[in-house]
C-alpha cells in the first residue's frame, strides 16, 4: 500500500505557497437510467472517491492546471475569449471556468492542482467530480457563493457547451447536493429533490466491469435524439407534451403505431424507468429492500432489452450478484456499453460479495474487476489537504 496523497504537500513542490482545498464526489445511480434528459427521475448517491483540488490565486489572468495523475501542465488566458477544447482532461475545468465568465463571474487566475480519485471511464462521473471540484474553487477565490442547483446546472452547461457531451442533469446535481447515508430523488424537470436515507443493514458495493466500449458517447447522442423523436411523433395525439416525462405507459401503447418499432422500445424504457424510480423510493421508505431490488432487476432488464445499452460484461456482473447470499438488487449504473454495475447487499455479507463476484467474474471473462464497497457521501465542498488512504480494490 502507498503513502497518502497530500494535497499541500504535492501543491508546495509544484507552485510553491499554500493553497486552499476543496473535493467534490462521484456517484453511482440506484435507479432511473437514461431519464435525466427526459425530464425524469433519478436516485442517485454520491460515493466516497472525490476529485480533488488545491488552488491559490495569481496576480495575472492565467489559469494554470496540474495533473500529477496525468503528469501533465496545462495553462490557458483567462482574458482570452477564444479559448477552445483540447479534448483531454483540462478540458473540464477550462469549460467551468468558460462558463462561469460568460455568466459573468470575475474569475481571477490560479494555480491548480487536481488529484481524482474517482475511477475514470467507469461510469463513475469523474468528469462532473471534476467540473464541481473546480466550480468551487474558482469561485471561493473570486469571492461568490452559488446555489446548489446553480452551481451544478453551470457545471452542466461546461460539460454541454465546452466539452461538448450532452448530458443530463443528474450527475453534477448529486456530486453538490449528496448526502452521507442518503440517496437522493431527483426531479430532472423541477429540480426538487428529497434525500431518502439509505438503511445501515446495506452496503452499496460498486462493480467495475473494467471495460468500456468505444459506442458509448456516438449511442449515448443517438439515444437522446430517439427519445426526442418519441416526443415528435406523439405530440400530434397527445397536444402539450415536451418530454417523455409528460408520457404514461397507457398512452404510449394506444400510440404504439405511431412510432417505429427502436423509438417505441426506447419509450417505453423510460416511461416504465420512471415508474421504478418512484416503486423503489416507496420500497426504500417502507424498509421494503426486497422490493427495491425487484425495482433494480427489472431497470437491469429495460435497459439490456429495450434501451440497448447493456453489454455481456454488465450482463455478467449482474447475473454473478444474483447469485450471491445477500444481494438485494444488482443492475448497470451509469450510461452503460461498459463500467460498473451497482449492487445493495446487506452488509454482513458485502466482503463475501466483493471477493466471490471478483473471482466469478476473473474467471469467466479473464479480466481482474475492480469492487468498491462505498457509502453514501456528502456533496462537494473544502476539505483537507491529506487525502486518507483506501483500502486495497
Ligand atoms: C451519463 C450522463 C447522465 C445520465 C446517465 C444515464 O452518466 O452523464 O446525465 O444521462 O448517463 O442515466
Amino acid at each position: 500500500m502507498g503513502k497518502a496523497y497530500n494535497l499541500a504537500e504535492r501543491f508546495r513542490a509544484h507552485f510553491g505557497g499554500e493553497g486552499r482545498f476543496y473535493r467534490a464526489p462521484g456517484r453511482v445511480n440506484l435507479i432511473g437510467e437514461h431519464t435525466d434528459y427526459n425530464d425524469g427521475f433519478v436516485l442517485p448517491a454520491a460515493i466516497d472517491f472525490d476529485c480533488w483540488l488545491a488552488v491559490s490565486p495569481r496576480p495575472d489572468a492565467s489559469l494554470i492546471l496540474r495533473s500529477d495523475d496525468f503528469d501533465q501542465t496545462c495553462q490557458v488566458d483567462l482574458s482570452d475569449n477564444t479559448v477552445r477544447p483540447s479534448k483531454t482532461w483540462s478540458d473540464y475545468p477550462v469549460g467551468v471556468a468558460v462558463v462561469l465568465k460568460k455568466a459573468g463571474y470575475q474569475l481571477q487566475g490560479a494555480n491548480a492542482l487536481i488529484h481524482g480519485e474517482v475511477p475514470i471511464g467507469a461510469g463513475l462521473s469523474s468528469s462532473a467530480a471534476l467540473e464541481v471540484a473546480s466550480a468551487c474553487a474558482f469561485l471561493d477565490l473570486a469571492g461568490c457563493r452559488l446555489d446548489g442547483v446553480q452551481l451544478a446546472q453551470l457545471c452542466q452547461r461546461a460539460e454541454n457547451e465546452f466539452v461538448g457531451a450532452r448530458c443530463g442533469i443528474m450527475d453534477q446535481f448529486v456530486s453538490v447536493q449528496g448526502r452521507a447515508g442518503h440517496a437522493l430523488l431527483l426531479d430532472c424537470r423541477s429540480l426538487e429533490y428529497e434525500l431518502v436515507p439509505l438503511p445501515d443493514s446495506v452496503q452499496l458495493v460498486i462493480s467495475n466491469t473494467m471495460v468500456k466500449h468505444e459506442l458509448a458517447s456516438g449511442e449515448y447522442n443517438r439515444r437522446r435524439a430517439e427519445c426526442e423523436e418519441a416526443v415528435r411523433r406523439l405530440s400530434p395525439v397527445l397536444p402539450g407534451i415536451r418530454a417523455l416525462r409528460d408520457v404514461n405507459l397507457e398512452q404510449l401503447e394506444k400510440n404504439r403505431s405511431r412510432l417505429p418499432e427502436t423509438i417505441w422500445r426506447r419509450a417505453y424504457h423510460v416511461i416504465s424507468e420512471n415508474v421504478r424510480v418512484l416503486q423503489a423510493v416507496a420500497a426504500l421508505r417502507a424498509g421494503n429492500l426486497r422490493e427495491l431490488g425487484q425495482a433494480m432487476a427489472e431497470s437491469h432488464q429495460s435497459l439490456r432489452d429495450f434501451y440497448e445499452v447493456s453489454c455481456t460484461e454488465l450482463d455478467l456482473m449482474v447475473e454473478l450478484a444474483n447469485q450471491q447470499r445477500g444481494i438485494y438488487g444488482a443492475r448497470m449504473t451509469g450510461g452503460g456499453f461498459g463500467g460498473c454495475t451497482v449492487n445493495v447487499v446487506d452488509a454482513q455479507h458485502a466482503d463475501e460479495f466483493q471477493r466471490q463476484v471478483a473471482d466469478a467474474y476473473q474467471q469467466a471473462t479473464g479480466l481482474t474487476p475492480e469492487i468498491y464497497i462505498s457509502a453514501a457521501a456528502d456533496g462537494a465542498g473544502a476539505a483537507t489537504p491529506e487525502i486518507p488512504l483506501r483500502a486495497t480494490r
